[in-house]
C-alpha cells in the first residue's frame, strides 16, 4: 500500500471533494474490502456506476415525498417507539437508547424504501437483521487495518461468521425483491396510491441502461444494503450521541422542551422545517462532534498538487477525518470541543456556510443524498420523544466511546432511565 496523506483542513477537503473531484475516487481498496457486504452499490462505486446510482436514487428525494414521509412512516414508527418508552418509564427499568433508535430507523427506512416490514421494534429481544448487519459492518471496517485480512479471517473463523451474517442480510433483501417482482400491475398501483409515492425499489426496478438492460436481483440487493447503512445507522447514531450530550447539558434540554412544548402535538413538514430551529441546531451540533461517517478515504487517479503545495502521486490515498475537522480549533474556534448548539445561530461564525467545514454530510458532488431526509426524520423524532419524555443516564456506566465500524456506533449500550414529562 502506497503513501496515505491525512488532511483535516477544509481548504484541502474542498480541493479533493469538489475542485478536482474527478481525480479522487473511492478506488480499488474500498471495493475489495467492502464488496462482500456492500456489493457494487453507491458507497463503493465510481464513474458511470456511481452516476447511475446517484441519478436513479435522487428522484426519491423531493419535498412532496418528504411531506408524505413525515405524515406517514416517520410519525407512525416514532409513536411505536413512544409506546415502548411509556412501558419502560412505568417499569422504572433502564433501557439501551441506542438500540431503540437503531430499531426505529431500520423499521422506518425498510418500510419506506422497500415496503418491507422488518418490525424490529416489536421484536424487543431479538433483532436478527440488526445483529448480522452490525457484525458485517464492523468486520468490514477491521479489514482497512489488516492488509492480510483475506488470510487471517480464514484462520480466526471470521470468514465463516461473515458469510453467515451476509446470508442473513441477503435473505431480507431478496425477500423484498422477490415480493416486488411478483406484484401485479394493479397491486403496484394500489401500493403506490396507499403510500403516495414510488419507493426506491420501484425506481431501481424501472431503471434501464442505454441498451435497455434492467438491474439484476444481485444489483438490487446491493442498492438495498447500501441504503440501509445510509438510512439506519447514521441517523440512529446521530440521535444517540445527541441525546447523550443533551442529558449532560440540562440548559440545552430545557431549551428543547421550551421549543417543542409550544408547538402543536402532531409534527408536519412546516413545523419541522420552520419552527424547530433550536432542535435543528442541537442535531447539527451533535453531528459536528460525532459525525456518523467519521473518516473517509479517496485514491488519486493522476498526479496532483494540493493547495498547500503537497504533491500527490497517482495511486496515493487521501484520508480525511470529519471527526478531526469537527474538533479542530483552527476551524471551529477555541471552544471546538464543547457542545454549544448556540454556535449555529452565530451569524458571524457562519457555521453552516461551508460543507467543507461542516462535512458530516460529506461535500461536493457526492454530498449525502439523504441530508434533508435525515434531518426531517430526526426532528420528527425529537419533537415527539422530547415532548413526552426525559432521559437520564444510568449512573456508573462508562462514558460512551466509538466502536470499530465504518460508521460511529457507541461501543457499549447507552443505558438510560425514561421519565414521563406528560
Ligand atoms: C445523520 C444522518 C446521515 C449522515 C451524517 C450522513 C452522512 C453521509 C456521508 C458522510 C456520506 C458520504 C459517504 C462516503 O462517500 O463514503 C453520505 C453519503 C450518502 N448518504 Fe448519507 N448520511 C445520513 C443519512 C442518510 C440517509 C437517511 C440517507 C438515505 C435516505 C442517506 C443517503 C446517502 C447516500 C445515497 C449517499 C451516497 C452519496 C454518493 O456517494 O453520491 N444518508 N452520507
Amino acid at each position: 500500500m502506497g503513501r496515505v496523506i491525512a488532511i483535516n483542513d477544509p481548504v484541502l477537503l474542498e480541493h479533493i471533494m469538489k475542485t478536482n473531484f474527478e481525480n479522487y475516487e473511492k478506488g480499488d481498496i474500498q471495493n475489495s474490502n467492502m464488496s462482500q457486504v456492500l456489493g457494487n452499490g453507491i458507497f463503493d462505486s465510481d464513474g458511470d456506476l456511481w452516476r447511475m446510482h446517484r441519478k436513479t436514487a435522487s428522484h426519491v428525494f423531493s419535498t412532496k415525498i418528504y411531506r408524505s414521509l413525515i405524515d406517514g412512516p416517520f410519525i407512525e414508527h416514532t409513536l411505536h417507539l413512544c409506546s415502548i418508552l411509556e412501558r419502560v418509564a412505568d417499569s422504572g427499568k433502564a433501557v439501551d437508547l441506542q438500540a431503540l433508535f437503531l430499531r426505529l430507523t431500520l423499521d422506518a427506512f425498510a418500510k419506506l424504501s422497500f415496503d418491507l416490514n422488518i418490525d424490529s421494534l416489536s421484536n424487543e429481544g431479538k433483532d436478527p437483521f440488526g445483529t448480522a448487519f452490525d457484525f458485517a459492518v464492523g468486520a468490514t471496517d477491521e479489514r482497512f487495518f489488516n492488509p492480510l485480512w483475506k488470510f487471517t479471517e480464514r484462520l480466526t473463523g471470521q470468514a465463516r461468521k461473515m458469510r453467515n451474517a451476509v446470508k442473513v442480510i441477503d435473505s431480507y433483501a431478496y425477500a423484498a425483491i422477490r415480493q416486488r417482482r411478483q406484484e401485479t400491475e394493479e397491486e403496484a398501483q394500489a401500493r403506490q396510491a396507499r403510500t403516495g409515492r414510488e419507493d426506491l425499489l420501484d425506481l431501481f426496478i424501472k431503471w434501464r441502461d442505454d441498451d435497455g438492460r434492467a438491474l439484476t436481483d444481485v444489483e438490487l440487493r446491493d442498492v438495498f444494503i447500501n441504503f440501509v447503512i445510509a438510512g439506519r445507522d447514521t441517523t440512529a447514531q446521530a440521535l444517540s450521541w445527541m441525546y447523550y450530550e443533551v442529558m449532560k447539558n440540562p440548559a440545552v434540554e430545557q431549551n428543547i422542551w421550551r421549543e417543542v412544548d409550544r408547538l402543536g402535538d402532531q409534527p408536519n413538514y412546516e413545523m419541522v422545517t420552520k419552527d424547530m430551529r433550536y432542535s435543528s441546531a442541537v442535531f447539527h451540533e451533535g453531528l459536528r462532534l460525532y459525525p456518523p461517517v467519521p473518516v473517509n478515504l479517496k485514491t488519486a487517479v493522476a498526479d496532483d498538487v494540493l493547495p498547500n503545495g503537497i504533491i500527490v502521486k497517482a495511486g496515493e490515498r487521501i484520508l480525511f477525518s470529519t471527526y478531526a475537522i469537527g474538533r479542530n480549533k483552527n476551524v471551529w474556534g477555541p471552544q471546538a470541543r464543547e457542545f454549544l448548539p448556540e454556535r449555529w445561530f452565530d451569524e458571524n461564525a457562519k457555521a453552516k456556510e461551508s460543507q467543507f467545514k461542516f462535512s458530516s454530510f460529506n461535500a461536493g458532488p457526492r454530498i449525502c443524498l439523504g441530508q434533508t431526509f435525515a434531518t426531517l426524520e430526526a426532528l420528527t423524532i425529537i419533537k415527539l420523544v422530547s415532548s413526552k419524555f426525559q432521559f437520564k443516564l444510568v449512573p456508573g456506566q462508562k462514558a460512551p466511546s466509538p466502536a470499530p465500524s465504518l460508521t460511529l456506533p457507541m461501543e457499549n449500550p447507552l443505558m438510560v432511565y425514561v421519565i414521563r414529562r406528560k
